[in-house]
């Protein structure tokens, strides 16, 4: 059934155009992949690579970080994603707490690293506290800070969100929809590269860009057995000033010059 499944993917990944749709992965554990994995996941059609950048205990994913690297390396364009430290005891190990010291510290990391992709803020259930109120309050000061910094000319980069609508209706509740203006990176392992089967509209948004369509799948003769996120992304209604697709569009302008990554 998966490699049916995977069969399906090797045979239409052909037919996105970068830009307007297309695949992307990401690694849930802990590993690094070299870079002959990633060009054999950009052989695969995987043209978007979503690393790790910093965790939930407070401190910088240099795994994820490596693998952004070396994805980078192999042609591959790459995005990020951040699980902020956001708990109940506030013991971060960096020491940061707030929304916008958290923010800061990742701008300027990734400013120093010349890394320059979209941000995911991870929504999931790890050790949120219960207080919703004080969840909405540090998801906008976290963002805010990211918008400040581009508009201020500081950061290249917007953000978005990454839930899924169980953890979005416990973090925050299903209905607040103060983050709306920003895009929606949905999950829900559904087995469907799409934006639609199967999404019921929360937290004000009525469609998501990014869908997380399966997780943890293991079989990817590229990896030797490491398990892969595999996601979908597609155009979708921008809101904000630094959606992702404004992003991708400068990001395509860009290194167009650099390398044609498809072939
Ligand atoms: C913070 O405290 C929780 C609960 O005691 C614990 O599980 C977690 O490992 C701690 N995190 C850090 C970074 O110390
Ligand atoms: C974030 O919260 C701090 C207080 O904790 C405040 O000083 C700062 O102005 C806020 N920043 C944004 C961008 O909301
Ligand atoms: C993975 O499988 C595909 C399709 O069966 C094949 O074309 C490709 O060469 C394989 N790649 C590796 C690294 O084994």
């Amino acid at each position: 059934m998966k490699s049916l499944f995977l069969l399906f993917l090797l045979l239409n990944v052909s037919s996105f155009a970068y830009g307007q749709g297309g695949l992307a992965i990401d690694i849930p554990a802990k590993q690094v992949l070299t870079v002959n994995q990633f060009s054999c996941l950009g052989t695969q059609g995987y043209g978007i690579f979503i690393g790790q950048v910093y965790s939930s205990d407070g401190a910088f994913d240099e795994i994820g970080i490596q693998n952004i690297i070396n994805a980078r390396a192999a042609g591959i364009y790459v995005d990020v994603y951040i699980t902020p430290c956001r708990n109940a005891n506030n013991n971060c190990t960096n020491g940061l707490i707030s929304g916008s010291d958290q923010a800061n510290a990742i701008i300027q990391r990734m400013n120093d690293a010349n890394i320059v992709g979209f941000l995911f803020l991870v929504i999931a259930r790890n050790n949120w506290p219960a207080d919703q109120t004080g969840n909405r309050a540090f998801i906008l000061n976290f963002t805010n800070t990211v918008k400040t910094a581009f508009t201020n000319g500081a950061f290249a980069s917007g953000i978005g969100i990454y839930t899924s609508y169980n953890d979005w209706s416990q973090i925050v509740g299903s209905s607040w929809s103060g983050a709306s203006d920003m895009d929606l990176f949905w999950v829900n392992w559904n087995g469907k590269p799409d934006l639609t089967t199967g999404f019921t509209p929360f937290g004000g948004w009525s469609a998501p860009c990014f869908h997380q369509y399966a997780g943890n799948v293991a079989t990817n003769n590229c990896t030797g057995g490491v398990p892969i996120n595999y996601d979908y992304h597609a155009s979708c209604t921008c809101k904000d000033e630094v959606c992702y697709n404004k992003f991708v569009k400068k990001r395509s302008e860009r290194s167009a010059h650099k390398f044609d990554r498809r072939h």
